[in-house]
Order: C-alpha cells, then sequence, then structure tokens
C-alpha cells in the first residue's frame, strides 16, 4: 500500500465534503433521494445543525465542497453564507452546488458567486417539455436555458448540467433535441443518467401497476450509443460511464469518489468513507437533530461498514472502472481473464493498466456485478 493510500486510511488527507441539503419543492416521481417537501420552517434550524455536525469533525482544508440535495439553492444566501464561513478550504478549491431551473434568479446566481460557490449542477433532465411535464418537474426547456445563461453571466466559468435518458415516451427524436441543446449552450460538463427505477418510488408503483413500462433496452442501448458518439464527436471527454466534460473539466469531487478516496459528508443521508470506515447518516428529521443536540455523530449504525484491505481493493477496482480512460492497474486473476477473453475489458498501457472495452463499457453493470 503506497504512503497517500495509508494516509487515507488514518483520515490523515481529507479533502473532500458533502453536504446534504433534503429539501425540494415538489418530489419527482421517479426519485429516491432523501428529500421533503413543504419544509420551508425547518431551513433555519437544519442549517444550523448542518453547521454545528460540521464542527463535530477536524478542522479539514478541502480541496473539493459538494452542496447536494434535495435542492441546496432553495436554502437562502445567508444560511448558505453561515455554512461556507464554517468550511476551511484550499485557495483552488472547487465548490459546486446543485440547482433546480426553477427557483433561481439573476441575482441570487450572482450572490452565490459572491460566496465563493464556483461550480454548478444544474437538473436539467430534459430539454423537451413534454418530457418535463411527464416526469413532474416544475421548470421548462425555456427555464433551464435561461438559468445556464444567467450563470453564464454572473461570471461562473464551470457548469456541469445533469441530463436523463431512458424515459418512458421518450424516443430518438427528443434525445437528439437534447444533445443538441448541450451544443449550444457549451456546459463544462455533462452528466447523463439512464433512468433508474427505485424501489418505492412513485414511478416504480406506476410500473407495477402497469401503468408505466420500462423501455426497450435495445432502445435504451441505441441512446446511450448516440450519446457517446455525439458528444466525444464534439469535444466532450467521455471520462466517467455517465459523465462527459470538456478538457480538464471533469467534476473533481465525484472523481475522488470514483478514485476510492476518503470522503466526509454531513447532513441527513450523507455517506462518508473516513477512517477506513464507509456509513451513512440517519434520515430522519428527529433522529439526526436528538443526536446533533448530544453531540453524537448522527450515523445510521446499521450503515457502518469496515473497509478492510479485500474491501479497500475491491471497491477501487470497481469504482476506478467507471473511469472509461483512467481505468485500474491490471491485476492477473480468474475474474479479469475471464472479462478479457468476453472482450469486455482490454490491457493498455503496456499491459500494465486495464479498461472497459466499448462492449464493456455499454454492459457496464455485468461487468461490476463480478467485484461484488
Ligand atoms: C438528486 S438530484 C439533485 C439535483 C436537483 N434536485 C435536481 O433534481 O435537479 C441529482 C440528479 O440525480 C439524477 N437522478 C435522480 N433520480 C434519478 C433516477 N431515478 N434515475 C436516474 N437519475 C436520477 C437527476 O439527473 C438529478 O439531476
Ligand atoms: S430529482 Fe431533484 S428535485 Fe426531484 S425530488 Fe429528487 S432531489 Fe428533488
Amino acid at each position: 500500500m503506497s504512503k497517500t493510500e495509508n494516509k487515507q486510511k488514518t483520515g490523515e488527507n481529507i479533502d473532500a465534503l458533502y453536504l446534504h441539503i433534503p429539501f425540494c419543492e415538489k418530489k419527482c416521481e421517479y426519485c429516491d433521494f432523501c428529500t421533503f417537501i413543504n419544509m420551508e420552517h425547518e431551513y433555519g434550524k437544519y442549517t444550523e445543525a448542518l453547521i454545528k455536525e460540521l464542527k463535530m469533525y477536524p478542522e479539514y482544508e478541502y480541496d473539493t465542497v459538494y452542496f447536494g440535495g434535495g435542492t441546496p439553492s432553495l436554502l437562502s444566501i445567508k444560511m448558505l453564507s453561515c455554512i461556507m464561513e464554517t468550511i476551511k478550504y484550499t485557495r483552488n478549491a472547487e465548490i459546486t452546488l446543485e440547482l433546480n431551473p426553477n427557483d433561481m434568479t439573476e441575482e441570487k446566481l450572482q450572490e452565490l458567486r459572491k460566496i465563493k460557490i464556483n461550480r454548478l449542477s444544474i437538473g436539467i433532465q430534459s430539454f423537451q417539455n413534454h418530457i418535463l411535464k411527464f416526469i413532474g418537474r416544475l421548470h421548462n426547456g425555456e427555464d433551464a436555458v435561461k438559468v445556464f445563461e444567467n450563470a453564464r453571466k454572473a461570471g461562473f466559468d464551470n457548469i456541469s448540467i445533469d441530463l436523463m435518458f431512458g424515459i418512458p415516451n421518450q424516443n430518438m427524436k427528443d434525445l437528439k433535441k437534447d444533445l443538441e441543446m448541450i451544443l449550444q449552450l457549451s456546459p463544462d460538463n455533462v452528466s447523463i443518467y439512464s433512468l433508474i427505477w427505485e424501489e418505492g418510488t412513485v414511478f416504480w408503483s406506476k410500473m407495477q401497476k402497469g401503468l408505466l413500462y420500462q423501455m426497450e433496452q435495445d432502445l435504451e442501448a441505441e441512446m446511450y450509443e448516440l450519446i457517446i458518439d455525439f458528444l466525444k464527436a464534439n469535444g466532450y471527454e467521455h471520462y466517467e460511464i455517465s459523465n462527459f466534460s470538456k478538457k480538464g473539466l471533469a467534476g473533481r469531487h465525484n472523481l475522488k469518489y470514483w478514485k476510492n478516496k476518503q470522503f466526509l459528508g454531513v447532513g441527513m443521508s450523507a455517506a462518508s468513507y473516513y477512517k477506513e470506515k464507509r456509513y451513512s447518516n440517519v434520515r430522519n428529521f428527529y433522529k439526526y437533530y436528538k443526536f446533533i443536540d448530544e453531540n453524537i455523530f448522527p450515523i445510521d449504525e446499521k450503515s457502518v461498514e469496515t473497509v478492510d484491505e479485500t474491501e479497500y481493493y475491491k471497491l477501487k477496482n470497481m469504482l476506478g472502472l467507471r473511469l472509461i480512460n483512467e481505468g485500474i492497474e491490471y491485476f492477473d486473476d480468474e475474474k479479469s481473464e475471464s472479462l478479457l477473453k468476453r472482450g469486455l475489458l482490454e490491457k493498455f498501457n503496456k499491459g500494465t493498466r486495464l479498461r472497459l472495452t466499448r462492449q464493456g463499457i455499454l454492459l457496464a453493470n455485468d461487468v461490476f456485478m463480478e467485484f461484488i
């Protein structure tokens, strides 16, 4: 194990912080993230608790900070600014905030820049109004374009957008229009996920009742291939299964997850990888506040897993293979040999590294299953 890996194990060089803001204006029917609606009365109290939790950890100097949700942009500038004042970060830190297109004015975007947020992740999902309506989003395509342009005007030179494909009712034409919009707006990073049918969501129960159908696998694969070919042909690097970026602008925070680096997560449901343990916080306001009031880490004990040496390398390989060009160090065992023979993995860099082939990218979930 290298020196850096050793430091990771002991928690000496934590430099990534995630903050979970569990509020939304409306619950999307496909989403199972820990988030609640009609909770405006909790924003202040939650912000205070989050700051208290942050202070329970040693004062690390963070190189990446990520406000995720939920919808972090629902918090007031004052609240976000109070959180920012608690965080020590490096001069060159990447500080990202997720936002929804419907809750953002030009002034608020300018205020966000003033409090040192320097990267936005905008949840657009699609630019097609009939798709947005179908998945129950509060914004339309025009709102998405407007918020993007306003963010550029406010000085954000690092913007990521989230899109989805594999949505029932979405066809190739819809997807092509979305891809054309990417070229028009020219975001620095694009995260494009195929719809995951999560148990417990409204979409899931509609599927159970036969009211919604999953997209045909062949069509979904065709969409994914089009996305890869189109974005690569237009100057984006495909650096992770679902992520594309302009040169040098891959999201630094998420890269740390895929490189199996340690990170701290604060707020309800936030996951952490810290001092050889992976764990998540509780997902309930009452329990979260109670722990914080008693100065106890609000960890869900059932979620705690110790990462021993075997688990460490298993995760490192499974996560690392998501990185399309970088891949992982070559290791000679039955699993890798079988995946090489099946044409899902290939060796490169004089045989010292392994990465997914094109076929492997399309069947990535099958490859990852081999590592579980
Ligand atoms: C948890 S959301 C937070 C950002 C913001 N609230 C939004 O929805 O725009 C982050 C991203 O996760 C993705 N997402 C959420 N649920 C998903 C699902 N069931 N399948 C695929 N992607 C999903 C969406 O692309 C979304 O933009
Ligand atoms: S997808 Fe985003 S806006 Fe919709 S419920 Fe989930 S976190 Fe909230």
